[in-house]
């Protein structure tokens, strides 16, 4: 069994004040054993609809979605058994009960043998770093700490499948760190699971998944490797450079200027402040430089910074519209 979530044909039509609103359309792909499989796209693609689907929580209008060899609609209960599921928004904990009392509880939700659970609630607290927090009331916990008790959690059964929902959304880069690291190192490649990381923010996304697939508009833009879409993309340069001048005035020049394709600002100081520009070309440089020159600017140093990375790739295969405001969450995160 290589292919451990199959979709086919897949759509979901919302009835929302007697309106149709078809949020996925006719999906077809399937995801592998074992893989670290990126969900991408802007807000409103669709992925959370998707995964609501593969994880039951929501009947498909059309098509079938089978997880780990079950039906989602005809298996409902082996595919819950099959999967851990872990989204931005819930709040899952009853805060006068200790982690550990917490974790009895899902497990037995989820029918983990009574002989088990202790065995297995250490082995999540140790893997998310809790152990020394097992008898503290999860109400006394961090935001990042009860952000790795719902991974936790989520995981109590030992399902072979975790699907997340941008579970990275509200976390601080130390916990986002370790989350991923933990997801590569310790439970897909370790442990051999299969992951399905859903985001809409690439920031600090490179080299983390095996394989992504691009959903805008509730349809399939393009699935593959990052190196493999990488390569579709159309050629361009990508110069990060310091300036001395009036950033805004040289920002609003440059966007006029043909074949800038984005203006992004990194860092704004004192005297200084550095862009990344990306051309559709490494000829348009020379304009971006006269621009720097006729403003009474200074060029303090640049470099080519040519780029292919997942947020390029995103942007292009969704029709750009993600582009400003990832580029905006770069900044904000620096
Ligand atoms: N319960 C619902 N009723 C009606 N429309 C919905 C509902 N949930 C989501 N939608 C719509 O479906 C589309 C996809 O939403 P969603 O799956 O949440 O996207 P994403 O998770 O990619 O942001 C959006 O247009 C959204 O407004
Ligand atoms: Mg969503």
């Amino acid at each position: 069994m290589s292919n451990i979530i199959q979709v086919t044909n897949l759509s979901k039509t919302y009835q929302s004040r007697g309106k149709a609103v078809t949020a996925v359309s006719n999906l077809t792909f399937s995801v592998n054993q074992g893989e670290l499989f990126g969900l991408f796209g802007p807000n409103g693609a669709g992925k959370s609809t998707l995964v609501r689907m593969l994880t039951t929580l929501l009947a498909p209008t059309r098509g079938t979605a089978v997880v780990n060899n079950f039906d989602v609609v005809r298996q409902e209960m082996q595919v819950r058994a099959s999967i851990g599921l872990v989204t931005a928004e819930e709040r899952s904990f009853y805060g006068r009960l200790t982690a550990r009392q917490n974790l009895q509880f899902y497990a037995a939700m989820q029918n983990v043998p009574r002989a088990q659970i202790p065995k297995r609630i250490a082995e999540v607290l140790e893997l998310f770093d809790l152990s020394h927090k097992a008898d503290a009331a999860a109400q006394s916990l961090s935001t990042g700490q009860k952000q790795r008790l719902n991974m936790a959690r989520a995981l109590i059964h030992n399902p072979p499948i975790l699907f997340l929902d941008e579970p990275t959304k509200s976390m601080d880069v130390q916990t986002s760190d370790f989350v991923k690291a933990l997801i590569r190192n310790e439970l897909v490649n370790r442990q051999g699971k299969t992951v399905v990381f859903i985001s809409h923010e690439l920031y600090e996304m490179e080299n983390f998944c095996d394989r992504v697939i691009i959903l805008a508009n509730g349809l399939i833009q393009a699935i593959g490797t990052p190196a493999e879409l990488g390569a579709k993309l159309p050629r361009r340069a990508l110069f990060r450079l310091v300036v001395e001048g009036d950033p805004d005035q040289l920002a609003q020049s440059w966007q006029n200027l043909d074949g800038v394709e984005t203006i992004a600002e990194v860092s704004r100081g004192a005297t200084q402040t550095t862009f990344d520009v990306a051309l559709v070309d490494e000829r348009v440089w020379f304009e971006v430089v006269k621009v720097i020159e006729v403003g009474n600017g200074r060029l303090e140093s640049y470099h080519r910074a040519d780029d292919e990375s997942l947020r390029r790739i995103v942007a292009h295969f969704s029709g750009g519209e993600f582009t400003a405001k990832d580029a905006e969450n770069a900044k904000k995160n620096k």
